[in-house]
């Protein structure tokens, strides 16, 4: 069955149902193997995915130079999300401050980065700019303005925030319409519920979930935090540690159980919940390898009943999963 598209926002942007998260190419988990990752890429676009993720950080600058490299000749047949946000050295060559201090959105700052962003990517214009994270110096009002200047100048067709709070997403709304929040989103990470859902769905702006499988934990297929090496994400994940681990791979049984009842696997499980959850959603699960990709690629084709989506929502509800989703310096970035 061809992968369906969705419309994100109400813009029209139409992009698969399941994009590909690129970071995991260039950092985050693990090693990669460049020839994988690209014959990734191009595999996806294979089976219909035409929503690419990335980011000036993922690397930094690597990832979309990889993006960028994969897409030459195939530029026309897909979307790209990129994301500004982060202090760079003056020639863009040295790695980003990812400290809070490191933050920085000011309009002649996001002007450059997205030029180095086009640059990276071998393309003269991005389908979805997002601002990575709100920075609190400078208001969003100063952001979305130059953000839809550069709309105007045709090197991005939409725009998008990641991590925003309510205030935040509705004075961006008001000076240039959002496209799409990316934040994250999961059966167990279930933070944008309450307020965020709701207030995405009053303004008529899409949901991008990033980490839609746990980061890989609900995947099953995964290792205790220290068993990860230091620069391996999940080695500082507090969800992957100690007690937690036990308690959130237990919690993830119901998961696994679903999954073996249906003759589906955990990540497919995972990601068809998300898509159940509303046509306005399309997750981007992150991977740099081509059987994962036809995994979650063909979780496109998987019903879940009524019954099923209330068995799974009562499996990992807020409350319930042990440790929080980062640790105190990340959750530092997150404007609520
Ligand atoms: N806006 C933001 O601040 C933000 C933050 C984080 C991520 N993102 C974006 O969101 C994308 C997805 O998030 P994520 O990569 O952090 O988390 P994720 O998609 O929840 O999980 C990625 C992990 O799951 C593994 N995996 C993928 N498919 C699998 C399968 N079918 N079976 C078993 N394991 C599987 C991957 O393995 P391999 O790597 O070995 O393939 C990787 O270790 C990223 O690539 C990035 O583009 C954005």
């Amino acid at each position: 069955m061809p992968l369906p598209t969705r419309i994100l926002g109400s813009q029209g942007l139409h992009v698969s149902a399941i994009g590909l998260g690129c970071m995991g190419m260039s950092q985050s988990y693990g090693p990669a193997d460049e020839r994988e990752a690209i014959a990734t890429i191009h595999r996806a676009i294979e089976l219909g995915v035409t929503f690419f993720d990335t980011a000036e950080i993922y690397g930094p600058f690597t990832n979309e130079q990889l993006l960028g490299r994969a897409l030459r000749g195939r530029r026309g047949q897909v979307s790209i999300a990129t994301k500004f946000g982060w202090r760079t050295t003056a020639d863009h060559s040295e790695s980003l401050d990812i400290t809070p201090a490191g933050l920085d959105s000011r309009p002649e700052h996001v002007r450059e980065a997205v030029d180095g962003s086009l640059r990276r990517l071998g393309t003269d214009y991005v389908d979805l700019l997002y601002q990575h994270r709100v920075d609190p110096a400078v208001p969003i009002e100063d952001v979305v303005g130059v953000m839809a200047d550069l709309v105007r100048a045709g090197k991005a067709r939409y725009i998008g925030l990641s991590e925003a709070g309510e205030q935040n997403i509705r004075r961006a709304h008001a000076v240039h319409p959002i496209t799409a929040l990316q934040s994250e989103y999961s059966l167990w990470e279930r933070n944008l519920e309450p307020a965020i859902i709701p207030l995405l769905r009053e303004l008529g702006i899409g949901l991008v979930p990033f980490s839609p499988l746990g980061r890989g934990f609900l995947t099953g297929a995964v290792r205790r935090a220290e068993e990860y090496p230091a620069d391996d994400f999940r080695h500082g994940d507090p969800r992957y540690e100690g007690a937690n681990f036990d308690a959130n791979m237990r919690a993830a049984a119901t998961v696994r159980d679903m999954a073996a009842n249906k003759g589906a696997t955990p990540a497919q499980i995972a990601l068809a919940w998300l898509l159940h959850k509303g046509d306005d959603i399309v997750p981007i699960p992150g991977t740099k390898r081509r059987v994962y990709l036809e995994e979650n690629v063909a979780a496109a084709n998987i019903e879940l009943s009524a019954a099923e989506m209330r068995e799974l929502d009562a499996a990992l509800p807020p409350g319930t999963v042990a440790g929080p989703r980062y640790n105190e310096g990340q959750m530092a970035f997150v404007d609520r």
